[in-house]
């Protein structure tokens, strides 16, 4: 019985597009994997999708000013292509929203809670009394209290501490701008302390781990784990089943790993569980090393809780894929080369090739577009593209496009003998997650085959002794053939291309170093140029390494009816006043044909209140009316921002009666 393998790679969350680090450090090596496997004839799947729920989703969503649902519809499309233009092949790629997902994650849910493994308790949190709902660490902004940086309320990203909300110096609802009350409500703790010992005993087993992974989750275990809440006040995620519980919802990493279930499920409604309940599954998370202490503590412990379920039985998380000089892939600060750009600028198994060649899989490793342009050029075009089209072009055109079977020699012999050594190489690093070596052992391939043809120059006795002519490109072509089988997992366009040249099915793994006879006589077309070089510097779209200064966010599409909903008059305004409770606001009066509107408006950094009086400006006259720093805003004016943040009011071409209609 082949061995039974359930790949994953780590959900992505829907609130953006990924970049070249992402690939790096989960879904290539878990393709890679997964072909593998399937190569040596292992029955394997590959599982993912994406993480849909959390106040990063929420947060973002807001402030693109569309809800929830619609950032997650949007970016669920744009990761789905990405993924399959650089050819990651899953075998379901699922969504944490759909009510598949949420069914399974409250069944979860519900079973630890009835074993007695999560618990409700009362805590305090910080409240908003004009928004009347309890925030999120997320929601609440205010000043770190380590470096005086602004920071949210669950971590600062200036100086990296976590924090809890109530540290921060002028705490405010990021939904209103107010400062929130703490106030008593209640949350779900899942006993995570419980399974201190059960989860050092299972992780000190794991001796065949990356030492990176467990040694992480070891230290973290040996500090002493504490119950953790999975729940939150949220108005989008998997609702808490229970009654009592309204308006919370759970933790977006208590249910994102139980996606891998669901998504499992989804894929194949009867035959699932034999993928998550048969001890003879091996369960094997491909994760970036942020994720490891979820992965390797926190899910094995809800699985332990639960019962049901197998547990991982690998992490191989990778490490950070960084910028030649240590920088990181950053999305925030605009540094990262996003997958559509790269694609958009070379074939997806140029990436692969470069990514998998410097993986960082036990440290972090340096990229930059210098090393990308080295490693295509020097190796995939110089060594394995070269190696491909010596063969087949001197077949087709000194050869009349086929070979003849001619027996080995000693030096055949002894190369195909090499052959079958590096084909226990490469299957054994592929096999232990080590994907640099395995990819060295395939170029080791190439490298053979032009030694060989270098060795052999059948190009000198092509005329004068055809049958040794002959007899070289038949081996070639049998190295070839073992090369193609060998960097499938890496470059599967390459290897699907090279096949179709030869009308040949890409051999099995093990069978790709045994000499296929039914290789003479094939007609071998003129080889196309396989890896074309780059000449000159690299160039993508966005430039890499460099802060992205104008990169416009642009929000999904509307229809016009989404438009038309929006009520925007020419206002005149009447009056100006500074508002008395915050520096950089006024509080407006506007004319807006029918009646004169209260606004309150933040451009005190941009205009003098003397100078509006009189001007007029767009409205929106239909925004819901919000209490700001305790004054009501019955609407908002429109306006530009300047590159420095402040507001650029737009008035009309000339005058028109106080109520037009914006359109
Ligand atoms: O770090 C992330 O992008 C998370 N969305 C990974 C979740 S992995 C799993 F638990 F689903
Ligand atoms: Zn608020």
């Amino acid at each position: 019985m082949p061995k039974r393998t359930l790949v994953t790679s780590a959900l992505p969350y829907a609130n953006g597009p990924l970049h070249l680090g992402h690939l790096a450090g989960a879904y290539l090596p878990a393709d890679i994997y997964t072909r593998f496997l399937r190569r040596i004839g292992e029955e394997v799947i590959h599982i993912c999708g994406t993480d849909e729920h959390g106040a990063a989703i929420t947060l973002a969503a807001q402030k693109q000013g569309i809800s929830p649902k619609e950032l997650v519809d949007h970016y669920h499309e744009v990761i789905r292509k990405d993924f399959e233009d650089f050819h990651i092949a899953f075998t379901h790629f699922s969504r944490t929203s759909r009510p598949i997902h949420h069914e399974m994650s409250q069944r979860f849910f519900l079973r630890l809670y009835e074993k007695g493994d999560i618990e409700k308790r009362p805590v305090v949190q910080f409240f908003c009394p004009t928004d009347q709902v309890f925030l999120p660490d997320r929601y609440v902004e205010g000043t770190c209290p380590y470096c005086g940086a602004r920071a949210r309320g669950d971590q600062c990203e200036s100086c990296g501490r976590w924090l809890e909300p109530f540290q921060l110096v002028e705490p405010r609802c990021t939904l209103c701008g107010n400062p929130p009350e703490p106030q008593e409500t209640f949350h779900y703790y899942f006993r995570l302390s419980r399974y201190g010992e059960r989860l050092r005993a299972w992780l000190e087993e794991k001796t065949h781990w990356k030492p990176h992974v467990r040694n992480t989750a070891l230290s973290w275990v040996r500090e002493g784990l504490q119950d953790r809440p999975i729940t939150r006040d949220l108005s989008w995620g998997v609702p808490v089943p229970l009654e009592e519980a309204k308006g919370k919802v759970l933790y977006v990493w208590f249910d994102a790993p139980i996606g891998y279930v669901s998504a499992t499920r989804e894929w194949n409604p009867e035959g699932w569980e034999a993928w998550w309940k048969d001890p003879e599954t091996r369960l094997v998370h491909f994760i970036g090393k942020d994720n490891i202490i979820f992965h390797a503590i926190v899910w094995p412990a809800m699985l332990m809780a639960h019962g049901a379920f197998i547990l991982p039985a690998d992490i191989p998380a990778n490490q950070f894929l960084v910028f030649r000089g240590g920088e990181k892939f950053s999305t925030s600060r605009g540094t990262a080369i996003w997958l559509r750009d790269a694609l958009s600028a070379y074939p997806a198994d140029y990436w692969r090739y470069v990514l998998t060649a410097i993986m960082p899989e036990t440290k972090d490793s340096e990229f930059d577009l210098e090393i990308f342009r080295e490693r295509v050029n020097n190796e995939l075009a110089d060594t394995f593209g070269n190696f491909i089209q010596r063969t087949l072009s001197f077949i087709a055109r000194h050869l009349g496009g086929r070979v003849e079977a001619v027996e080995w020699g000693a030096e055949e012999v002894a190369v195909l003998g090499r052959l079958q050594e590096l084909r226990d190489e490469i299957r054994e690093a592929y096999g232990a997650f080590r994907f640099r070596d395995a990819l060295y052992g395939v170029m080791e391939v190439a490298r053979l085959g032009n030694r060989y043809l270098d060795q052999k120059e059948p190009w000198r006795h092509r005329k004068s002794e055809p049958r040794k002519a002959h007899q070289t490109l038949y081996t070639s072509l049998q190295i070839l053939r073992a090369l193609v089988a060998w960097a499938e997992p890496v470059l599967p366009a390459t290897a699907a291309r090279v096949a179709s040249w030869l009308a040949m099915e890409i051999p099995d793994f093990d069978a790709a170093a045994i000499p296929d006879p039914s290789l003479a006589g094939r007609t071998i077309p003129e080889p196309e140029v396989l890896f074309p070089k780059l000449e000159g510097p690299v160039v993508l779209s966005t430039p890499a390494g460099k802060k992205e200064e104008k990169k416009v966010e642009h929000k999904p599409e509307i229809t016009y009816d989404d438009f038309a909903r929006l009520e925007i008059r020419v206002g005149r305004i009447l009056s100006a006043e500074p508002h008395p409770d915050a520096d950089r606001l006024l509080v407006l009066k506007v004319s807006v044909g029918d009646e004169v509107r209260t606004l309150v408006a933040g451009i005190r950094d941009a205009y003098a209140p003397e100078d509006l009086v009189g001007r007029q400006v767009p409205v929106l006259v239909n925004l819901k009316p919000r209490k700001i720093r305790g004054v009501t805003s019955q609407g908002m004016i429109l306006a530009a921002t300047d590159p420095e943040g402040r507001a650029v009011l737009l008035v009309p071409d000339h005058e028109v009666p106080e109520g037009s209609e914006v359109r």
